[in-house]
């Protein structure tokens, strides 16, 4: 009996002490923002687009003759290898001719081939990068949101970094892949 009284106070004291009944509340009440509360902190810069870009064209036949107005330049050309790397390389492979694990299973084109290099002019291009094409994601709609693809990824002038590496610097780096790899066999 005296085992069972002891027990019992346990059972009913300790959590009395540390306030852990089972609906006990205290540590929902701490200095944390929960959902919907306070004001919102502002997202680090670049992180959700809310606004999108501006872009100085609305669909991708008005880029077609616009100017590139980044010149040629180590600098560009790093910047857009960069990009290319992270944004186009998953599709259009790293050397730029489709040589990607899924390109073949949704047509991403070589662009290293004549059509993209002599045919298509560097607005054009601008313009694929920014509103997509048939397959191919946007990298920079203006509202961010048309049929919810893209999402503003590049800003105006990034976007003509991966032209002028797309139209300067692609075949240069897939030439000297192959060479590399060639030398290597
Ligand atoms: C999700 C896969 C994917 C990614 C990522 C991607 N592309 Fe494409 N791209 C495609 C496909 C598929 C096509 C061919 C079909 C089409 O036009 O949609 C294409 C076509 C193109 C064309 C030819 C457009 C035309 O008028 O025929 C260019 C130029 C191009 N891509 C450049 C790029 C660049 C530059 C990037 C990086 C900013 C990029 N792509 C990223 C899938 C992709």
């Amino acid at each position: 009996m005296k085992k069972l009284c002891i027990s019992l106070l346990l059972a009913l004291g300790v959590p009395s002490l540390a306030l852990a009944w089972p609906w006990s509340t205290d540590m929902m009440n701490q200095p944390s923002i929960k959902p919907q509360e306070g004001e919102m902190a502002p997202f680090p810069a670049r992180s959700i687009p809310v606004m999108g870009v501006p872009t100085p064209v609305s669909n991708r036949e008005e880029s077609r003759d616009l100017k590139n107005p980044i010149p040629v330049s180590a600098e560009s050309l790093d910047k857009g290898r960069v990009l290319y790397k992270i944004y186009c390389a998953a599709c259009h492979g790293l050397t730029g001719k489709a040589d990607s694990p899924v390109a073949s299973k949704i047509g991403a084109i070589s662009l290293v081939d004549s059509y993209v290099q002599e045919t298509l002019t560097e607005g054009w291009i601008f313009g694929t990068i920014t509103f997509g094409s048939f397959v191919m994601p946007a990298y920079g709609k203006p509202t961010g949101r048309e049929d919810l693809r893209g999402g503003n990824d590049l800003t105006v002038e990034e976007r003509w970094h991966v032209v002028n590496y797309v139209k300067h610097g692609l075949v240069k780096d897939a030439q000297a892949a192959t060479r590399t790899a060639s030398a290597t066999e």
